[in-house]
């Protein structure tokens, strides 16, 4: 852990705005064309470094090597220079610990559908609340606030992989075989 009270320096010469550096994520995680947007909103620009992590923390619940490598590519950035920023600042979490994951989407469409229902009955099976690891390190709960798929509204990524229409009984028996440690 950082233990420097002198937050981690961000390139401040933004000269010329660096291009697109590639499109979409070839995963086709629609996440992550949110992340390219935001970065084209902000011109590309070095400086916007926290503004855009923010952004991606938003979708994603969390900010995992894939994420910080794909906003390092796309601002010409060094990795350790994002993870550095990533690290320092709080309002950060990298990716949960828990062998398993699984983000809620409290973004307006979703909440509006029932998103904070499925969150309450996911905190109560596993007798965990949102941003922690069950005890055995099985599963981890976060938060997100909208990950790009209000058309299926409530959305749930579970382990990377995003379910729509997710009610709380639906999200219980996903997260169940977890917990029992059965893959
Ligand atoms: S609000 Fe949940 S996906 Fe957009």
């Amino acid at each position: 852990m950082q233990t420097s009270s002198e937050p981690p320096k961000v390139a401040e010469k933004p000269k010329e705005p660096a291009k697109k550096a590639e499109k979409g994520h070839p995963s086709g995680d629609k996440r992550f064309k949110v992340l390219d947007m935001t970065m084209k909103r902000n011109q590309y620009r070095q400086d916007a470094l926290i503004e855009i992590l923010h952004k991606a923390q938003e979708s994603f619940g969390f900010l995992e090597e894939d994420v910080l490598l794909y906003v390092a590519r796309g601002l010409k950035l060094p990795l350790s220079k994002v993870y550095g920023v990533a690290t320092f600042y709080h309002l950060f979490s990298l990716k949960p610990n828990g062998a398993h994951t699984c983000v809620v989407c409290l973004g307006t469409a979703c909440y509006v559908k029932g998103s904070a229902e499925v969150l309450a009955e996911l905190e109560k099976h596993t007798g965990i609340h949102q941003g922690e690891t069950t005890e055995d390190g099985q599963v981890s709960i976060m938060t997100a606030r909208c990950i790009g798929a209000c058309g299926i509204a409530p959305a749930v990524v579970f382990d990377g992989t995003v379910a729509g229409k997710v009610s709380p009984s639906e999200a219980i028996q996903k997260v169940k075989p977890w917990l029992n440690n059965t893959p």
